[in-house]
């Protein structure tokens, strides 16, 4: 798999690209890598040049010499496109830790935007509570396997019908989750923790925008996704059925659907 040297941490980042048109970059989810976005690069690679990175330290990406924090990630993907010569706005796509990546890609690096999909992510920082626990499973990281810290986080980010109904699913997360390192996932914690608060910046997002959310997350609820939408000028929302967190996984086609015709209109 390709591998791009960032200059401005130090990392080597891997990336996986299929396809040619208008440029469609994702973004993964905590504690995962790019191999979650297949589903959406089988459907969408025909059409378009689809980029799927792993976000430092997960993966084929090494965790680089500077803190993995959120703004610094997403001067990475900006930097990551610099490397590639990509000159042409792209379609930015991130599921909750990717959302986070994609918000703060808005906000630094708006002229290179031309679309964003915003799948179970939110734009408010942590709250005291949501920083406490974040320490907690940071401890928790510190002293476990990855496959341990999946483990416990799988009820939260699998819907109750992908839990009970969908065993082939539940059991390519752990896959995905078990083979990331405890380095990579207590740098993502700390980052997660001390996010920035992207609710102010919301308005200034001028871009056609796609919020996905899912039925039954329990992290990023509708209600949270639907306060998430109502921030950014024009932007629509689908509600996932039957779809967790990870609703780009427990949901494909419904997913896959939903961004397929938006991206006809951008
Ligand atoms: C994720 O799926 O990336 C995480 O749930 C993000 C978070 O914990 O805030």
């Amino acid at each position: 798999m390709p591998i791009i040297q960032l200059r401005c941490s130090d990392t080597a980042l891997n990336f996986e690209e299929t396809g040619t048109g208008i440029p469609v970059v994702f973004l993964h989810a905590f504690p995962l890598d790019c191999s979650m976005w297949q589903p959406q690069r089988e459907a969408l690679s025909n059409k378009y040049r689809v980029l799927c990175l792993d976000l430092p330290g997960f993966g084929g990406s090494t965790v680089g010499t500077k803190p993995f924090t959120i703004d610094g990630v997403a001067d990475g993907v900006a930097e990551f496109l610099d490397v590639l010569a990509v000159k042409e706005q792209i379609v930015l796509g991130g599921l909750s830790m990717g959302g986070y990546i994609a918000l703060a890609f808005a906000r630094r690096h708006a002229s290179r935007l031309r679309a964003l999909v915003l799948a179970n992510t939110r734009g408010e920082p942590d709250d005291d509570t949501a920083r406490i626990n974040r320490d907690k499973m940071i401890a928790f990281a510190g002293e476990h396997s990855a496959a341990e810290v999946t483990e416990m986080m799988l009820p939260r980010l699998l819907g109750e019908t992908t839990r009970t109904t969908r065993p082939e699913v539940v059991e390519s997360i752990r896959s995905i989750g078990s083979r990331q390192t405890s380095l990579a996932i207590v740098a993502a914690l700390r980052a997660l923790r001390d996010r920035p608060d992207a609710v102010p910046g919301l308005a200034a997002i001028s871009v056609p925008t796609l919020v996905i959310a899912g039925m039954e997350d329990a992290i990023t609820t509708p209600e949270i996704m639907t306060r998430l939408a109502q921030g950014i000028p024009g932007s629509k929302m689908e509600v996932l059925n039957q779809s967790g967190h990870l609703s780009n996984r427990e949901t494909p086609e419904a997913f896959n659907h939903a961004l397929q015709n938006f991206l006809q209109g951008v």
